[in-house]
């Protein structure tokens, strides 16, 4: 066993000295059984080949160093340090060409020591094997692979479309904001190449797309969201087969459209005035291209609006010269700035404007207030107004009359709202209020307040005086006239009578009752014994009517005569008016009555042409005539020029007339004499003095005269009395009148006459009543009638159309 044993320990020990002998032989078949590093050069450029000069055992040193390519058994390079340290070794070369670009390089460092081949090329390629011999320790050898690198073609770019960039052409453009993708493609190299994508010398991709095996490589660069930091700036697809050979670069500027950045209105947001152009400044930047601005104002463009603009690459300004107007106030304006290169590079700044505008104003009852508004509420009007800057300096009106504050009256207008305190029926109407401010002053439409109130007798109807004429079973009328709003709802009456208790009031019952709206009206057979007076009451939604309108039975009268009659020229140069009031009708109904009568022309004025005047006087010496109206105003229209009129006045009822007539003072109308004036017309003279008239003793004479006219059988002498006494009445009227009237002319250019004169009853006094009544027997009761009769002229009564009726109450 032993013997065994060790004749194993002889074999290894043999075996590892086969070993160590086979190991320094230089035979090719184990050379190439060592592994070789890879170096890589790049033709024409140096490559350096390592060799680890280290010795296995400390303290040891170099004595022999040689280098050998290939199978070539000779040396290419060899170092002779036997003499010395390595630095101080002797260099040997092969003279040939590889030989001479090689130089062994011995570092301090003996791990870095190499072999450096200048400039080298395709044929310097091959397995290099460096031996490196030492004074004790084991020979060693390095095998070293020298493969020359093959850079690939520059590359190419390729956009998402697949088609190919030009040389030195901009990529893009590409959209902020959006994706971004190019293609580097680059054919060959050796070994297989990097393509890498850059920008601003870092590193956005590094990854290859294509195949291992493919002969060309790829890489696709994707940025998902283009930022602005790429505008302007230059992507570089950077190709190289090795980290020991330099890229080749293809650089790709962009073209990056960027979205405005920034939109601002710089101008403040101050008040705008109406009425004048106002710039308004927007800015924008940041865009690329330069973006175009755009102005809208309440979501329209701007119309009548000028727009100035400057910019440069990024910038762009715009100045909004416009016209604002009251509507405006309030609106948005927008100034959107818009990439027009860009579908959606769209930013806007936006304001609300304040345009100055005059108030709007508006009246309103306050809140929680309807109209129609009851009488006796309090009432409270609003003066609503919209305005910039706020309205001040308000005005109350009611139907156009300016409100002033009453606190007594209870009428309180405050600024913008007025007070009405226990409102009555005379505050119904229009009201209307105005404000201002620096724009101006407006004022509102009108508001009509509607008040209403229970009934009321209308004014002139509460108390009623019904003249019935004893012993006359005649059918007489109550009329009540309400005056109400809303209107009457329901009618009741009452009476008194004489024989029960004179306080007492009963209630009328039956069909004699007639309702039309606001009006009742009664109707009854005279039972004046017994009924005193009737009650007529009204009610509406409002309420109950407090008061009633009474209606008193009375034993009908005559009426009293009308009083305070006038005269004056009637409007449009139509003519004269007489006005009278009515006075008490006596219970009945009552007419009016005027009666003119033409005077005693006065003698022909020298110089003007009379034959007109004796002419009329021959054929119609009387012209006089009646007006009835069923009120006391008359207008006289065709009263003939050159002459004198006299005209009274008196009411009739059921009853008879008024006494005494109302006389009037003399109208005299004159033909107009100035050359001036328009031919016919005419002018009225009113005499201011009461005419003195004493006619008994003529109409005494002329009625003998009649006597014999009448009792005359012959036509010639019926013809020459009749001529005879026509002349007599008319001179001896004429005369009269002309001795106890004066008769004023008065030149037009002259000192006016009083253009209207009122006759008040107390201005004529009882003497005149007297001589009034006496004219008035002579006239109507003998000349006048003498005359009228004489020539068979009936009394005229003039058309309703010739005398103006007057709604007014008299
Ligand atoms: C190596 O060289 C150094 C100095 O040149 C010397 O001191 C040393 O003895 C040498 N070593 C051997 C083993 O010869
Ligand atoms: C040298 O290395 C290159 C690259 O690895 C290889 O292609 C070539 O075959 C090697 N040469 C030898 C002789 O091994
Ligand atoms: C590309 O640009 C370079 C340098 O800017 C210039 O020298 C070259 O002529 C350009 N090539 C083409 C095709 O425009
Ligand atoms: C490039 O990089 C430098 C340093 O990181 C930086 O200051 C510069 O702004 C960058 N330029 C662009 C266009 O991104
Ligand atoms: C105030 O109102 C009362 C009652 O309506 C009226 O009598 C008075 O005249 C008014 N005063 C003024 C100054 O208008
Ligand atoms: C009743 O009188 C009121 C107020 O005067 C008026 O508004 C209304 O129209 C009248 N009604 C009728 C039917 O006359
Ligand atoms: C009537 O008008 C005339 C002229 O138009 C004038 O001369 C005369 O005085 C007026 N009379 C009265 C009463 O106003």
């Amino acid at each position: 066993m032993e013997n065994t044993a060790y004749s194993i320990q002889v074999l290894l020990i043999v075996f590892l000295i086969f070993v160590a002998v086979i190991h320094n032989l230089d035979s090719t078949e184990f050379q190439k059984s060592l592994p070789a590093k890879v170096v890589w050069a790049l033709p024409g450029m140096d490559a350096a080949l390592p060799c680890d000069v280290t010795p296995a055992l400390p303290g040891d040193n170099v004595t022999m160093i040689f280098w050998f390519k290939d199978t070539i058994g000779m040396p290419l390079y060899s170092l002779d340090a036997r003499g010395g340290p390595l630095t101080k070794a002797s260099h040997l070369a092969m003279s040939d060409d590889l030989g001479r670009r090689s130089y062994f390089i011995a570092d301090e460092e003996p791990s870095k020591t190499r072999l450096r081949i200048q400039n080298v090329n395709r044929n310097d390629q091959g397995i290099f094997r460096c031996r490196v011999d030492f004074v004790n320790s084991p020979t060693r050898n390095f095998r070293v692979n020298l493969t020359l690198i093959e850079q690939p073609s520059r590359p190419r770019i390729f956009d998402t479309k697949g088609r190919e960039l030009r040389p030195n052409a901009t990529a893009g453009p590409f959209l902020e904001g959006h994706e971004l993708f190019l293609s580097c493609q680059v054919n060959g190299g050796f070994p297989k190449p990097k393509v890498t994508w850059w920008f601003n010398n870092s590193i956005l991709d590094g990854v290859v797309d294509s195949k291992a095996d493919s002969h060309t490589t790829v890489n696709q660069l994707f940025i998902s969201s283009v930022n602005r930091n790429y505008k302007g700036g230059r992507l570089e697809c950077r190709t190289s087969a090795s980290e020991v050979a330099p890229y080749i670069v293809r650089e790709v500027p962009l073209n990056i459209y960027l979205k405005p950045s920034k939109v601002k209105i710089v101008t403040p947001n101050d008040l705008l005035t109406t009425g004048k152009p106002i710039n308004i400044k927007c800015e924008t930047s940041g865009s690329h291209p330069p973006a175009k601005l755009t102005w809208l104002l309440g979501d329209k463009p701007i119309r009548n609006a000028v727009i100035t603009e400057e910019g440069t690459a990024t910038f762009t300004g715009s100045i909004l010269t416009m016209t604002v107007s009251g509507e405006d106030d309030g609106k948005i304006l927008v100034c959107r700035a818009d990439n027009p290169r860009f579908p959606g590079g769209t930013l806007q700044d936006r304001r609300r404007i304040s345009v100055a505008y005059p108030p709007r104003v508006s009246v309103a009852l306050d809140f929680g207030m309807v109209t129609p508004v009851r009488e006796g509420t309090d009432v409270i009007l609003r003066c609503k107004t919209s305005a910039r800057p706020e309205a001040h300096t308000y005005y109350w009106y009611h139907d156009s009359h300016l409100i002033v504050y009453n606190a007594s009256g209870g009428v309180l207008p405050n600024e913008d709202v007025l007070t009405i305190k226990n409102i009555t029926q005379k505050f119904a109407g229009q009201f209307a209020c105005s404000a201002r401010n620096s724009e101006g002053e407006t004022y509102s439409p009108a508001f009509d307040l509607v008040v209403q109130y229970g009934p009321r007798c209308k004014r002139g109807h509460e108390n009623v005086r019904i003249g019935v004429i004893p012993d006359e079973d005649e059918e007489i009328m109550a009329q009540c006239v309400i005056d109400s709003a809303p209107p009457v709802t329901r009618f009741f009456w009452t009476y008194k009578t004489t024989s029960k208790g004179a306080t007492d009031a009963f209630p009328v019952h039956g069909s004699q009752i007639e309702n039309k709206g606001n009006v009742s009206i009664l109707t009854f057979t005279n039972d004046i014994d017994n009924v005193k007076s009737l009650q007529c009451w009204a009610e509406n939604d409002v309420g109950k009517q407090d008061v009633p309108c009474n209606f008193f039975i009375v034993p009908a009268e005559r009426p009293e005569p009308p009083k305070s009659c006038l005269i004056r020229n009637a409007s449009q140069n139509l003519g004269v008016e007489v006005s009278c009031i009515a006075g008490n009708d006596g219970g009945l109904h009552q007419s009016f009555v005027l009666e003119v009568n033409e005077l005693n022309g006065p003698p022909p004025v020298p110089g003007i042409q009379s034959t007109l005047n004796d002419q009329a006087s021959a054929t119609d010496p009387s012209a006089g005539f009646r007006v009835l109206g069923e009120k006391p105003v008359f207008r006289l229209a065709n009263l003939r020029p050159q002459k004198e009129y006299q005209a009274v006045v008196y009411a009739e009822n059921a009853r008879g007339r008024s006494e005494p007539p109302i006389v009037l003072p003399i109208i005299q109308v004159k033909q107009s004499d100035s050359p001036f004036l328009e031919d016919g017309e005419q002018v009225y003279e009113i005499s201011k003095n009461i005419p003195k008239i004493g006619v008994q003793s003529l109409s005494e004479g002329s009625k003998t005269n009649l006597t014999l006219i009448i009792a005359s059988v012959s036509a010639l002498a019926f013809l020459l009395i009749l001529i005879v006494a026509i002349a007599t009445s008319v001179v001896l009227c004429r005369k009269s009148s002309s001795e106890n009237t004066q008769v004023t002319r008065r030149n037009r250019r002259s000192s006016k006459p009083p253009s209207e004169l009122e006759l008040s009853e107390a201005g004529f006094g009882e003497g005149f009543h007297r001589r009034s009544a006496l004219y008035r027997a002579s006239m109507y009761g003998d000349c006048e009638e003498r005359i009228s009769r004489l020539i068979e002229g009936p009394d005229l009564i003039l058309a309703p159309t010739s005398f103006s009726p007057q709604n007014s109450d008299y």
